[in-house]
């Protein structure tokens, strides 16, 4: 009976196995899911199964990314699975490329899109630079994720951006693109960034992996010339430049990051073990993917670090690059440096057993982590209905308003000549930038378009009284160097009752390979100013501009002086907004103006010295022929009204080195505008067993007040923000007293205080 009974279970068991196989296996429509096409796979399996899919010439392919246009090379490519990604590619053609991707290949593993969506998509809001003048990262946070919707609209799946270099030199164009000097700022913008383009969660439509840049220390080239040598020290580079892509790493879980072209310590970043595999695999635990600058794997041979290409692609490889931006040149010939790295070599490296498959799957894995966290398995295509409602809605289009008029920063305004009445009865609007669009969108502009930009002589028009006259002439050709527009320029001066001169930078003087010698206005435009402040008329100078400049003759003598950086889309209204006081601008100077270009590297949290510099001491660290003082302190900025600090608390005198401090004071507007001040708190560790800045920025608040108002701000200063990296590049919290100042900018400091760190 026994045995009866286990043959005929046995006979049922088989049965049911065979029912089982044949209709997972054999029957359509029960078809054998495999777990990587399963979205409700936790991310780590479906990698996992698709990579035990995948051959050698499938998991290299997607460590290769190209730029558009799609030629039939790429489009072959794409179908053959040797291509990972694309970038430059949107709309439509996106969508033809991953029908190549989807469709022709075995294991339609879908392409990731990528894109410079650096300062909005096609709504451009201000530069880095200038959104950072806001010092509001709530709203940078807002108009970027109004970037992330607009670029994911139209099929954009990745951005590059955040730049988060520190920029020291404003020779150095792409300072236009970051958030300025300082790495506490930079940092809580880094994180505001990267938490708006990727939102809660990457599969949300309106979401985009963010990309970091340029990691690291791109900014620190010498002499401020783009694609330099960079020669900084690891306390430098650890104190300075790193924990801005901390913050965007560790803290915001940005999904990706890129390297720079630069070299640290002598090797190149792109090829760099120290900062890619302990820095950021091993201190951070950073598991998304590494992706080189545009063709970076192929310039380690002008680095000279490498004899061959195959040696390029073998040591970007070795020190945990996984993807190759190898641009859009597949022929040598047409170009200087090898590109195409990885495609060309890196089968061959494994065949012949110098990189292992498994360093290979390392890099695989990371790259097709993100493509599952993104949920491009499930939406590889873009909804081409969408677009259209997302890009340039009214929404969009207030918060352009809302961010541009936040990173104006009213440098001067002498006998409070601004702002001005909308019943003037009549103004002269000149400068080359006066009536200019296209600069007003700055050098990072990803699908913007100059038409839809609003110019500072139509955004006045739209503002005064329909009685007053404007009058507009250019004055100076931006690209030119004659002075014969200047009488032009004027004689609408001489006829108007104020006048407004905008002057500056072309977009293109500023961002990637703009690098200036000179940090004047260029051209004559110095001369164009001085002539129209010449005619006794009161005058207003605009700045548009992509980085710092020594306006040293127009900060003595020009009244008033306006920094609008390149505001975006809706400039001209924003402008107009602060010139006529419909709104009290705010912003404050995220990098140091120099007063001539010899003072260059300067910056606010240098260190005292062994001889600090003192006017009445010869033998001090100073210049014989141009004060060492800047023109415009970091954080330097000025309101239509006047704010009064006060009552500085701290509520402890002694902390652990563990402990934190709260700190209070009152601001009040004394003035008759409503306004805002950014009340910033700045730290100098008094004694330590290395050298530190003079003072850092540790904190800032923004309080909005009425005429007459008071309200207490509130700080709270934790004793790890104090920390320094020691003799041994430990991070360490010093016992010793810290310095506590409160102040309008880095150098108009209105309280202080101490705590002692136990
Ligand atoms: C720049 C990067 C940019 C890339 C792709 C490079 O030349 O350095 O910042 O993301 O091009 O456009």
């Amino acid at each position: 009976m026994g045995y009866n009974m286990s043959k005929s279970s046995g006979v049922r068991l088989f049965i049911s196995l065979f029912f089982l196989v044949f209709f997972v296996n054999v029957l359509p429509g029960a078809e054998n899911k495999p777990i990587y096409k399963d979205p409700k796979r936790p991310v780590e399996e479906r990698v996992l199964d698709l990579l035990g899919r995948m051959t050698l010439e499938e998991k290299i392919g997607q460590m290769n990314q190209y730029s558009a246009p799609l030629t039939s090379e790429y489009a072959e490519l794409t179908k053959k699975g040797r291509v990972g990604s694309f970038l430059n590619l949107v709309g439509e053609e996106k969508n033809r490329a991953q029908r190549f991707a989807v469709e022709y290949t075995r294991l339609g593993i879908p392409l990731i899109f990528g894109l410079d969506v650096v300062h909005g998509y096609v709504t451009i809001f201000p530069i880095p630079l200038g959104m950072a003048s806001s010092w509001d990262p709530e709203l940078v946070k807002k108009v970027v994720s109004i970037a992330a919707k607009e670029a994911a609209s139209d099929g954009i799946d990745w951005t590059f951006a955040p730049m988060i270099d520190i920029a020291r030199d404003s020779r150095w164009g792409r300072i236009a693109e970051g958030a300025g000097e300082d790495t506490y700022l930079s940092s809580v913008m880094a994180k505001a960034q990267v938490e708006g383009y990727q939102g809660e969660d990457l599969t949300d439509p309106n979401t985009i992996v963010a990309c970091p840049k340029h990691f690291v220390a791109y900014g620190g080239a010498i002499g401020g010339r783009d694609y330099n040598t960079v020669d900084i020290s690891e306390r430098t580079l650890r104190a300075v430049y790193l924990p801005p892509f901390k913050a965007a790493i560790v803290d915001a879980n940005a999904g990706t990051i890129m390297s720079a072209f630069n070299e640290i310590n002598g090797i190149p970043a792109t090829a760099n073990p120290f900062i890619i595999k302990k820095i950021l695999r091993e201190e951070w635990g950073f598991d998304g993917f590494v992706v080189s600058d545009w063709n970076s794997i192929g310039e380690l041979l002008w680095h000279g670090v490498v004899e061959k290409p195959v040696e390029a692609a073998y040591k970007a490889l070795k020190n945990g690059i996984d993807m190759d931006m190898s641009g859009n040149r597949l022929d040598d010939s047409t170009s200087g440096t090898p590109d195409n790295m990885y495609q060309r070599n890196l089968d061959k490296l494994v065949k012949e057993k110098l990189v292992s498959e498994r360093e290979i799957d390392d890099a695989v894995r990371r790259i097709l982590r993100i493509k599952f966290k993104l949920g491009l398995f499930e939406r590889p295509y873009m909804d081409t209905s969408r677009a259209r409602s997302i890009i340039k809605s009214k929404e969009n289009i207030e918060a352009a308003v809302e961010i541009a008029r936040k990173s104006i920063v009213l440098l001067k305004n002498d006998k409070n000549l601004l702002p001005f009445s909308k019943k003037v009865k009549s103004i002269a609007v000149v400068g080359p930038l006066a009536n200019n669009r296209r600069s007003l969108l700055g050098p990072w502009s990803a699908r913007g378009d100059s038409s839809d930009v609003v110019t500072v002589l139509e955004g006045i028009k739209s503002k005064v009284a329909p009685e007053t006259e404007v009058y507009h002439a250019k004055g100076y050709d931006i690209l030119g160097s004659s002075t014969e527009k200047i009488d032009e320029a004027v004689k609408v001066a001489k006829k108007a009752d104020v006048a407004v001169v905008v002057v500056g930078e072309s977009h293109d003087m500023s961002g990637e390979a703009a690098s200036r010698a000179y940090l004047d206005l260029p051209g004559v435009q110095q001369e164009l100013v001085k002539a129209i402040y010449e005619t006794g008329v009161p005058v207003v100078e605009v700045l548009m501009n992509g980085r710092p400049l020594s306006i040293s003759w127009s900060a003595e003598n020009v009244p008033a002086i306006v920094e609008t950086w390149f505001l975006g889309i809706q400039a001209g209204h924003a402008i107009a907004d602060v010139l006529f006081g419909d709104y009290n601008p705010s912003g404050k100077l995220p990098v140091t103006f120099p007063r001539t270009v010899g003072q260059v590297p300067i910056y606010y949290n240098h260190k005292n010295t062994g001889r600090p510099a003192n006017t009445d001491n010869k033998w001090s660290s100073k210049y014989i022929d141009v004060p060492f003082t800047p023109l415009f302190p970091f954080g330097h900025g000025l309101s239509y009204t006047e704010f009064e600090y006060s009552n500085l608390k701290i509520d402890k005198n002694k902390i652990k080195n563990t402990g934190e401090v709260k700190i209070s004071l009152n601001v009040k507007n004394t003035g008759n505008y409503e306004g805002t001040e950014i009340v910033q708190l700045y730290v100098n560790d008094v004694v330590s067993s290395v050298t530190t800045p003079v003072k850092e920025l540790k904190g800032f608040k923004l309080v909005k007040l009425k005429p007459g108002e008071k309200k207490t701000v509130k700080l709270t200063l934790t004793a790890d923000q104090l920390g320094i990296y020691d003799e041994n590049m430990e991070y360490v919290v010093e016992p010793g007293i810290f310095e506590i100042m409160i102040g309008k900018s880095s150098e108009d400091i209105q309280l202080k205080g101490e705590i002692e760190v136990l």
